[in-house]
């Protein structure tokens, strides 16, 4: 049985992912914050190409409770630990680093660093043995290119992307894979309302933004066989923006 954890699945990437990996056989373990409504779409989803789902509801912002929580999860509905985990979740809250306040860094790097950080550890405790695992972390444009009124944001990606490099070490001769996806622009919930997104357009060698689809089939690739001798790395998926 391959069973997937995946934070944010109730919407944009995350439930993407959620319903990519369920059409390639994945039992779909869906996290999500506050908005159950996605969550229960996600699920039906799911559930309609004949995979199960499991609800698994937690504010990531902050992870006091998040591994007691995970513990009970796990207890409470009898089901085996997964082999994949995808670090989906994520928040911006921009504003120029002058006039950015100590709790707006703190938060966006909470959700978006401290958490993967957390969940990481604990899978990687918990991994069936022998089962081949991976952990796909999601990254950022930002993370390497840096952002105006992003420095919170740039800083959580950034930071992302060391995590991946070192669990990635650490865990490689348990057989635990761990990679990063750097997404460029996506059509999502999270972009819209940025108003200079219209003039990154035409940097873009493709000359458009990505689709929620084209991401979740790299992290369906990273969860497969078919990338079985990597490990630690980032893949670029922006439409030819970054090239390194
Ligand atoms: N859309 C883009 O252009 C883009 C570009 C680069 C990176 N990304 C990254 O992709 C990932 C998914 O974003 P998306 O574009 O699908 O946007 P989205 O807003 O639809 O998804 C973000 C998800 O994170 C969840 N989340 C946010 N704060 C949370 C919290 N405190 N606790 C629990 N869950 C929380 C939301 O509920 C949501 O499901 C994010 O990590 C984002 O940084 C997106």
């Amino acid at each position: 049985m391959k069973l997937a954890f995946i934070t944010g699945a109730s919407s944009g990437l995350g439930k993407e992912t959620a319903l990519t990996l369920a059409r390639h056989g994945f039992d779909i373990i869906i996290h999500f914050g506050k908005n159950e409504q996605g969550a229960m779409e996600t699920k039906k989803l799911v559930e309609e190409s004949g995979q199960k789902s499991y609800l698994f509801q937690y504010d990531l912002s902050d992870v006091s409770n998040l591994e007691e929580t995970l513990e009970n999860f796990f207890k409470d509905n009898k089901i085996q630990h997964p082999s994949v985990l995808v670090n989906n979740a994520g928040i911006h809250s921009d504003s120029p680093a002058p006039l950015m306040d100590y709790d707006q860094f703190d938060k966006v790097m909470k959700v978006n660093l401290y958490a993967p950080f957390v969940l990481s550890k604990w899978f990687c405790r918990h991994f069936r043995r022998g089962n081949k695992a991976q952990i796909i972390n999601i990254s950022s444009i930002s993370g390497k290119l840096g952002n105006i009124g992003q420095a919170n944001y740039a800083a959580s990606k950034a930071g992302l992307l060391g995590l991946t490099k070192s669990f990635a070490l650490e865990n490689a001769k348990r057989g635990i894979r761990v990679n990063a996806i750097c997404v460029g622009v996506v059509e999502t919930k999270m972009i819209e309302g940025i108003e200079h997104l219209e003039k990154i357009k035409p940097m873009i060698p493709m000359q458009r933004f990505g689709k929620a689809s084209e991401i979740a089939q790299v992290i369906k690739f990273l969860c497969s066989d078919d990338s079985s001798y990597m490990t630690g790395q980032t893949i670029n998926v922006d439409g030819g923006l970054i090239r390194d």
